[in-house]
């Protein structure tokens, strides 16, 4: 990499190779937004072509009206790059957690045959078009085969994230209404086996699930229901290894996925299936700049956003190989990654920061023997990096000569919107970069003014949006209208991120302006923690915040309004024990902290932002419009005491 006044570009070998190297297609996308999308949508396979390219009536809009497509035709018989070209590379690599076990390796012949296969299979079960299906896999490749097979047949995947408990599967299976699960008997994490059956068997009760069809991974003991458990081998195999595409509008469901939201249930957020499929196909192509050799290893689990586009559908649409793997990271050895880079020589490699943090804490001496010489291209994804962070992934893993792109988007934009462009720059260590392409940002103060470079303000994303941006909450348009549409007006769409732009109007993230927090990249809403807390039969009230934290970015901390118990260390465990169970093992407070009465407003509202003050040491600012200013006092020294 080229580096000039604390910016780095890109070097002329790179830049020369890259899809776009010129700044000039930032004009051509600000010119006509609409037009650039319409013309970038052409690249695909369309059944029939869309008949008007936008449509806006606020807070709703439309992208390629009348267009006809399905997103698994797109990447299989109709891929961009030609199916003969594309149909005997490799799709898609596995790696197990027992390291000893072999990989599994697919062609993209491969994929298409058991697509189809589980496609007539869900189909054989009474799945139509419309119908949800639930999705509670952990890493392993039924999960890509999966969704897909129900895009193929235009039923809704709804994905949960495989380390969610069975109380939080329940919710969202509530939430979206499916009819069927697709689940494992178990998979490998940290060498014990976690028996997810009887998370499932549990996470259905109340729901509408009639079906569950389990994958056969780790061979552990499961409960088993006959006539409604199925097994996943049986189920395909004698199917045909052909199934017609169904023809889908493009404004019609391709997926739901749940996030949390400022308060405690989790939101389905729609995503659609004509502008999902443009968006995912070009994002990747530009700023992973996907060329047919690479080999891309997105560490995202599929249960999150990240998985979804980059893991399955972006690489996928791309024609290239995409990698994915069970377990953790850093196990059963802290270099685990590393090896599979080097050993399934990964081109483009795309983390989290708290990953990032992690192997820098482990320390570059177990890195000694690893040249990285396969990979060209780092991402980041997930929470704001560090300045640490950042030049210790792009000298130590990049060496540095690899771009860094660090990606900002969220669940609801559906595919990578703020970034610098690989072949172009400037690549500035904690500025995520430029809106791609076609989309227009703009960071407002309070009233809705745009705040001029270096001024804090609200980062909100204006008409005409982009093809891949959410259509709704699912059956919940109070929610979609009050969350995303209501801070400014109903053609601003509010991200909830607060920003600021340098000079050049390259954008730096502050981080979330709601109660939602970040935790190991990791979105999760404090309404949902306190919810999970408040559920302990002794506990009336509490409040979570996030607070930094050096490999996490940030993590809960809760304080619970508790004056009761005798065995104080014991009553905390419950309270861990209460979230594991609601939640799951990925929002664990830090630090809880037993307290006799919270910060409020005199109109009874909690104030999270003086909670949080007491941590990162920020001005308290003024107490006097609390209806309890005396409580403050109370709780600092009980976080000095602990
Ligand atoms: C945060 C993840 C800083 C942001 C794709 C956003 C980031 C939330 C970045 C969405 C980044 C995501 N730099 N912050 N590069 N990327 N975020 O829905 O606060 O899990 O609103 O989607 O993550 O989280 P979500």
């Amino acid at each position: 990499m080229l580096k000039k006044g604390g910016l780095y570009y890109p070097t002329t070998r790179f830049k020369n190779k890259a899809w776009v190297n010129d700044r000039k297609i930032y004009k051509e996308g600000e010119k006509n937004p609409v037009k650039f999308w319409e013309k970038l949508a052409r690249e695909l396979f369309w059944f029939k072509k869309w008949q008007k390219p936008f449509e806006h009536t606020p807070p709703y809009f439309k992208w390629f009206l009348g267009g006809k497509i399905n997103i698994t035709s797109s990447i299989f018989e109709g891929s961009p790059q030609g199916w003969d070209k594309i149909k005997d590379k490799t799709a898609l690599i596995w790696e197990p957690e027992p390291t000893d076990q072999p990989s599994r390796i697919f062609t993209y012949q491969d994929l298409f045959s058991l697509v189809s296969q589980f496609a007539n299979a869900l189909k054989k079960l009474g799945i139509k078009k419309g119908d949800r299906v639930g999705i509670y896999l952990p890493m392993v490749p039924e999960i890509i085969i999966s969704m897909l097979a129900c895009a193929r047949i235009g039923a809704v995947h709804t994905v949960v994230f495989s380390a969610y408990s069975s109380s939080a599967l329940q919710i969202r299976l509530q939430g979206s209404e499916a009819k069927i699960l697709i689940t494992a008997d178990g998979y490998y994490r940290r060498g014990k086996i976690i028996n997810l059956k009887q998370g499932a068997d549990e996470g259905i009760k109340g729901t509408k699930i009639e079906r569950v069809i389990v994958v056969k991974r780790a061979v552990n003991e499961i409960p088993w229901q006959k006539g409604k458990d199925l097994w996943w081998d049986e189920l395909i195999k004698d199917e045909n290894t052909k199934c017609e595409a169904e023809i889908m509008d493009s404004e019609d469901l391709l997926f739901l996925l749940a996030t949390s939201g400022s308060t405690g249930r989790p939101k389905q957020i729609v995503h659609n299936c004509g502008g999902y499929t443009v968006q995912a196909y070009w994002t990747g192509k530009w700023i992973f700049d996907f060329h047919p050799e690479d080999i891309l290893w997105c560490t995202s689990d599929l249960g999150w956003i990240t998985g979804h586009s980059y893991t399955c559908y972006s690489p996928l649409l791309n024609g290239i190989t995409t990698l994915i793997f069970e377990g953790a990271p850093d196990f059963p050895a802290p270099d685990r990654w590393a090896k599979i880079i080097e050993e399934h020589k990964v081109t483009i490699f795309y983390t989290a920061p708290t990953a990032i943090r992690m192997f820098e804490r482990y320390g570059t001496e177990i890195l000694k023997d690893y040249k990285f010489e396969t990979l060209r291209l780092l991402g980041s994804v997930g929470e704001p990096i560090d300045e640490g962070a950042w030049l210790w992934y792009f000298n130590e893993v990049g060496k540095g000569r690899c771009p860094l792109v660090d990606t900002w988007w969220q669940t609801e934009t559906g595919g990578i919107l703020i970034t610098s462009l690989p072949g172009i720059g400037p690549f500035k260590p904690t500025f995520t970069g430029l809106p791609f392409p076609g989309t227009k940002f703009d960071i407002f103060d309070d009233e809705g003014k745009s705040c001029l470079p270096g001024k804090e303000g609200n980062l909100v994303l204006l008409p005409p949006f982009t093809p891949g941006l959410l259509r709704g909450v699912y059956k919940n348009p109070e929610k979609y209208l009050e969350t995303y549409w209501s801070q400014y007006s109903k053609e601003t769409y509010f991200t909830s991120d607060g920003a600021f732009k340098d000079e050049n109007g390259l954008i730096r993230i502050i981080g979330r302006v709601d109660d939602v927090i970040k935790v190991a990249g990791h979105r999760v809403a404090t309404g949902e923690l306190e919810n999970a807390i408040n559920k302990h039969p002794e506990i009336s009230e509490s409040a979570v915040v996030g607070i930094p934290d050096e490999i996490k970015g940030e993590v809960p901390v809760a304080f619970i309004c508790y004056t009761g118990a005798e065995n104080l260390e014991h009553f905390k465990k419950e309270v861990v024990e209460q979230i594991r169970k609601e939640i799951g093992p990925i929002a664990l407070p830090k630090e809880i902290y037993l307290v006799e009465d919270l910060p409020k407003t005199r109109s009874g509202k909690i104030m999270r932002r003086i909670l949080k003050r007491l941590f990162t040491g920020e001005e308290l600012g003024d107490l006097s419009t609390l209806a309890n200013p005396e409580s403050v006092e109370g709780i600092k020294q009980k976080i000095k005491n602990d």
